[in-house]
């Protein structure tokens, strides 16, 4: 009768060693600022954290159990109020807390995307300013495999040449993000809607180009196919940098 017991946890030990796949995903912020990243998971188990203050140079590793799908952002010029509400100029949640609590950032928001594969299967990763830019970052991977299984970066700075009718400016007047033109004018030809609304029929615009043009790799509209999703298999990891 004692053996069952054992058996049950040799089972259990067997099943943890050999289920559990985790992705490290590494966030360091680059930037001379403190930043407040935020996660929000898609689907799959959350993670340990929905948002943490990170000081410049700072690091802070996540594990990831796969399969996992979410996206990653920084927050900028947080603070709470005399009521202890914490908000930032940039990429706020809306949670009213330095965790996010599946809340995700409001835009404009320069985002980097994951869908992490089980078994050491095919991952995708991208970084997107489809909801607007507020600041550089890049994503590379740490082993994996594959011909598309490199460093996506975003490293110009839209905000120096954001168009005065996309601008967000901080309390001192300098631009601190810059809004997708279908969140700023929202007009069908900028957010690939109504008759624009096939990936054949929303070409690039004269605002989407000026987030390509500073950013090649990153997705600058919804439909925007210019080479900007990457792959790795094998079971790499990966460091998000902000300011690269
Ligand atoms: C983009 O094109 C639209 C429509 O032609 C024009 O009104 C707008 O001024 C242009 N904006 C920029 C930044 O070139
Ligand atoms: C790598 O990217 C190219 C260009 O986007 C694509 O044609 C190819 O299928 C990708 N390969 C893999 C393994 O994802």
């Amino acid at each position: 009768m004692t053996t069952t017991p054992v058996i049950i946890f040799c089972l259990t030990m067997a099943f943890l060693v050999s289920g559990a796949h985790l992705t490290t995903i590494t966030i360091t912020n680059n930037c001379p600022y403190t930043v407040w990243p935020g996660t929000l998971t898609g689907s799959g188990a959350q993670l340990s954290t929905t948002g943490f203050e990170l000081a410049s140079k700072a690091t802070k590793p996540i594990e990831v159990a796969a399969p996992w799908s979410g996206r990653f952002w920084a927050r900028t010029q947080c603070s709470a109020d005399s009521f202890g509400k914490f908000t930032c100029a940039t990429a706020d949640c809306g949670s009213g807390q330095v965790e996010c609590n599946q809340k995700g950032a409001i835009p404009p928001a320069s985002l980097v995307e994951f869908t992490i594969a089980p078994n050491s299967g095919q991952d995708f990763y991208d970084l997107s300013l489809v909801d607007g830019f507020n600041l550089p970052l890049s994503v590379t991977p740490q082993g994996g495999s594959g011909p598309n299984c490199t460093a996506s970066n975003c490293k110009g700075n839209v905000n120096s040449v954001c168009p005065p009718e996309l601008v967000v400016k901080g309390s001192d007047g300098s631009v601190i993000a810059c809004k997708s033109a279908c969140l700023a004018l929202n007009q069908p030809q900028y957010c690939c809607t109504g008759e624009y609304g096939t990936p054949d029929k929303c070409p690039p615009t004269n605002y989407s180009m000026i987030f390509k043009n500073q950013c090649p790799q990153a997705y600058s509209y919804a439909y925007d196919d210019k080479s900007s999703t990457f792959t790795c298999t094998g079971g790499a990891n990966y460091v998000i940098t902000f300011c690269p």
